[in-house]
Formats: C-alpha cells, sequence, structure tokens
C-alpha cells in the first residue's frame, strides 16, 4: 500500500493543492485526505477539484482525542502535513504522531516565528526590517510554534523595492519548488 499524507490547511490551499498535484503524478504517495478547521477554505475546492476527500472540524474537535485523533486513527497517516494550517498542534497529537507532523513556515526560522507570525504577517516584517534575503523553513512539529527540528531550509534574494506581496510570491515559488519534495525524502527516507 502506497503512504499516506493528509494535509491539514487553514486557507487558500496553494501549497496544498500542488503537494497533491506532485504525488498524483509521482505515486511515491498519496494525499488521502485534506482537513481544514474553516469550512468555507479554498482549500477544499481545490482538494475536490483533484478528487482528494476532505473534511473540516472545529477547534474543539481538533484538541478533541476522541474525535480528531479517532478521525486520524482510521485513515493512519505516515505523514500530516500542515500547508498553511494557522491552528496550534494540540499536544495529544504531537505525542501521537512523533517525527511525522512536518510544518512549512514562509521564514528562516528562527526568525520569523512563533505565535502571530502567518502568510503576509510574516513578509511585511521582513519587508519592515529591511532584509536582504528571506526563504522557507520545513520542520518538525513539536508542542511550541514553528520550534520543532528543522529538515530543511532554502533562501530567496531581496531586492529593496520588493513589497510584502513580492516577498510572498518569491517564497511561495520555492515552497512549490521544495515542498513535496522534502515530504518524497522523508517518505522515502522510512
Ligand atoms: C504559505 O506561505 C505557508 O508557508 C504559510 O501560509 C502560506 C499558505 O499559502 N504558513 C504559515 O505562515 C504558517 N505559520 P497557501 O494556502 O497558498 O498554501
Amino acid at each position: 500500500m502506497k503512504p499516506k499524507i493528509v494535509i491539514l490547511a487553514s486557507g487558500n490551499g496553494t501549497n496544498a493543492e500542488n503537494i497533491i498535484k506532485y504525488f498524483q503524478a509521482t505515486k511515491t504517495a498519496e494525499v488521502v485526505q485534506v482537513l481544514s478547521n474553516k469550512k468555507d477554505a479554498k482549500v477544499l475546492a481545490r482538494a475536490e477539484a483533484l478528487n482528494v476527500p476532505t473534511r473540516s472540524f472545529t477547534k474543539d474537535q481538533l484538541n478533541s482525542k476522541e474525535i480528531l485523533g479517532r478521525m486520524l486513527e482510521e485513515i493512519k497517516p505516515d505523514l500530516i502535513v500542515l500547508a498553511g494550517f494557522l491552528l496550534k498542534i494540540p499536544e495529544y497529537l504531537v505525542a501521537d504522531y512523533p517525527d511525522k507532523i512536518i510544518n512549512i513556515h514562509p521564514a528562516l526560522l528562527p526568525d520569523y516565528g512563533g505565535k502571530g507570525m502567518y502568510g503576509m504577517h510574516v513578509h511585511k516584517a521582513v519587508v519592515e526590517n529591511k532584509e536582504s534575503f528571506s526563504g522557507i523553513t520545513i520542520h518538525y512539529v513539536n508542542e511550541h510554534y514553528d520550534e520543532g527540528g528543522i529538515i530543511f531550509q532554502a533562501k530567496t534574494r531581496l531586492d529593496p523595492s520588493d513589497s510584502p506581496e513580492d516577498v510572498a510570491a518569491k517564497i511561495h515559488k520555492l515552497e512549490y519548488e521544495h515542498f513535496p519534495k522534502v515530504l518524497e525524502n522523508l517518505i522515502l527516507a522510512h
């Protein structure tokens, strides 16, 4: 049986779509479910268009081992991938899936991480601080925001004239290029 990936996402879902398409083409793993804490998140429509089953859940359901824990137990995922997922992962999930929950962060951690640092908030802070580089960090998830062991980072050069939107575009490009391959390498290594 193919290794199974479950994606958790809260928003637009371009990374989720890119990962689904990558594995539909390479067949080294399969995205079997996309879950969102927002029932109208665009990611759900993107997944359904690619024939990947979706479900949404509330914050309380996420924090319940009996509900989300059981839902995942039925799937038995090899990897749980956070692709723009904005809620904190509860401790029971970190304990039940050691080194199997992977997040992507749109900056070079440990810089620009932590609570409230997500999406455009990150890129605005990077521009305000006149950074000449930003990048992506793919890391294991532990019980603290953005603090799990780093698996992979990639950098991109910023121009002084870059707006937060320009930075976001450069970061998304890096994410699309690297995230599926890093996940594939993790799967192949196990
Ligand atoms: C991505 O850039 C991802 O790195 C970021 O949200 C964006 C989601 O874009 N994640 C975080 O900020 C997590 N702290 P997408 O919905 O188009 O994939």
